[in-house]
């Protein structure tokens, strides 16, 4: 009989609205994906203010109020986070420090680009970090302009960035 074991699969990634009670989870994950990865191109200061943004209660009070939030999980545990505003602005796109590379940033902005066609919307745009500005060009956005901003005293450098509908994924017109 043979030996070979079936190659083990990747359990899949759902995307799904916000649930109640993700929103612990999604602090977490925002708090430790700054501190794990934005650090390679930020500083310890600016990495330290950025974080401390997953204690604000408003900012986490209103994700809900004002955007759609969509929620990446995989075998129940929130491995990403996004949201959409109702004139194409994504506030936040965080993927999980030890899920980073798997494709679900991938997954979520395809579920960005399915609610943006559903509204019919003409442009999505963000404030996107030098961590992101990478994966946000795969994804069809271009750098509309580099702009520096002040947080409790730190300065940021941040990328707009924008990309035109209509919007069917470009990545899954690919080979
Ligand atoms: C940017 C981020 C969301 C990408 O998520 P991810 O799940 O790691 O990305 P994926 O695995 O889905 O990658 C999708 C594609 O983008 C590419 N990509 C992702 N990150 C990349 C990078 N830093 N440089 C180059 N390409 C990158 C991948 O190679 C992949 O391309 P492929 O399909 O041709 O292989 C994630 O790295 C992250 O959470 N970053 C820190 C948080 C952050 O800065 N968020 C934005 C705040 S504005």
């Amino acid at each position: 009989m043979s030996q070979t074991a079936n190659p083990r699969s990747t359990p899949a990634v759902t995307v799904r609205p916000l649930q109640p009670g993700d929103e612990a989870e999604m602090r977490s994950l925002f708090c430790q994906t700054v501190h794990q990865v934005n650090s390679r191109d930020y500083s310890p200061e600016q990495i330290q203010v950025w974080a401390s943004s997953a204690n604000d209660e408003a900012r986490w009070r209103a994700l809900p109020q004002n955007s759609q939030v969509l929620v990446a999980e995989q075998t129940g545990k929130v491995v990403g986070f996004t949201n959409l505003e109702a004139d194409g602005h994504i506030d936040m796109f965080f993927v999980h420090h030890q899920h980073q590379g798997q494709g679900v940033g991938k997954r979520l902005m395809q579920s960005l680009e399915t609610l943006a066609q559903a509204q019919q919307l003409n442009r999505l745009y963000s404030e996107v970090s030098i961590t992101a500005r990478p994966f946000f060009l795969r994804h069809g956005f271009d750098v509309v302009t580099e702009e520096q901003v002040e947080r409790q005293g730190i300065w940021f450098t941040r990328f707009i960035m924008e990309r035109s509908g209509p919007f069917v994924s470009r990545m899954t017109q690919e080979p």
